[in-house]
C-alpha cells in the first residue's frame, strides 16, 4: 500500500514536507484538530517508527508521542538500549480525531478513508528519508504498510523483507499495554514489547 502512495505523495524535502502538511485538507479531521502533528527526527533516520495516529496530548503539543503511550514507548527504548532521538518518529495518520465529551476529547479511531487520505505524507517521508527499517506500532500501522492481511499477533516481532529492500518490523502498540487488565499479563506483554524493539538495533 505504501509502494503505491508514493506516486501521490508531495514533492520537496522533508522540511518542506512539514510544512505543507500543516495545511493538509485531504480529509475532513484537520478542522476540529488543532493542527498538524508530522514526524519527527533526523532527516536520514536508519530507523522510520510509525504509530498509528496522535492523541489528545500530541495534537495541542504539535509532537509526535508525547502523552502517556509515548512515556511509556520512551521508557521501553531506553531498556532496549536505543536512543529516541535516533529515530524518526512518525503516524499512519496526522491529525487528532476524537469526541468531544463533556471537557475531554475521547480519542477515535481514523476511519480506513481517513488512512487511505493521510498515507501519501507517510509515503513522502519514507520517500525523502531512505531508511534502512520501519518500526510498526499496532495493527493501523502494520496494515498501512504490510496491508490488510497483515496479522499483527501471529507475525509481530520479526523483520519482514518489503519489495522495496527495506525491511520492517511490526510490535504492539504502547497504548495498548497501558490497557491490557491484569498486571502480570501486562509485565510480560511490556517484556515482549521491549524484546521486539531491541531487535531495531539490528537495523541503526
Ligand atoms: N499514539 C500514536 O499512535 N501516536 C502518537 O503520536 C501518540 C499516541
Amino acid at each position: 500500500p505504501l509502494q503505491k502512495a508514493v506516486d501521490d505523495a508531495p514533492e520537496g524535502s522533508l522540511t518542506a514536507l512539514r510544512r505543507q502538511a500543516r495545511d493538509c485538507r485531504a480529509c475532513e479531521l484537520w478542522k476540529p484538530a488543532t493542527q498538524t502533528v508530522f514526524g519527527e527526527g533526523p532527516a536520514h533516520a536508519r530507523v522510520v517508527v510509525i504509530g498509528e495516529q496522535p492523541g489528545d496530548q500530541e495534537d495541542l503539543a504539535g509532537k509526535p508521542f508525547v502523552g502517556p503511550a509515548g512515556k511509556l514507548f520512551d521508557k521501553a527504548l531506553g531498556e532496549a538500549g536505543i536512543e529516541r532521538d535516533q529515530l524518526y518518529v512518525t503516524n499512519t495518520v496526522k491529525h487528532f480525531r476524537f469526541e468531544p465529551r463533556g471537557k475531554v476529547r475521547l480519542h477515535k479511531r481514523a476511519s480506513a478513508e481517513q488512512q487511505a487520505a493521510c498515507r501519501p505524507w507517510l509515503a513522502a517521508e519514507i520517500d525523502r528519508i531512505q531508511p534502512a527499517a520501519l518500526v510498526c506500532l499496532g495493527a493501523m500501522a502494520a496494515q498501512a504498510v504490510f496491508g490488510a492481511s497483515f496479522r499483527l499477533m501471529a507475525q509481530r516481532g520479526a523483520w519482514i523483507d518489503l519489495p522495496d529492500g527495506r525491511r520492517a518490523m511490526a510490535t504492539v502498540h504502547p497504548s495498548y499495554l497501558l490497557r491490557v487488565p491484569d498486571p502480570d499479563e501486562r509485565e510480560q506483554a511490556y517484556a515482549q514489547f521491549v524484546r521486539d524493539l531491541t531487535l531495531m538495533r539490528e537495523a541503526l
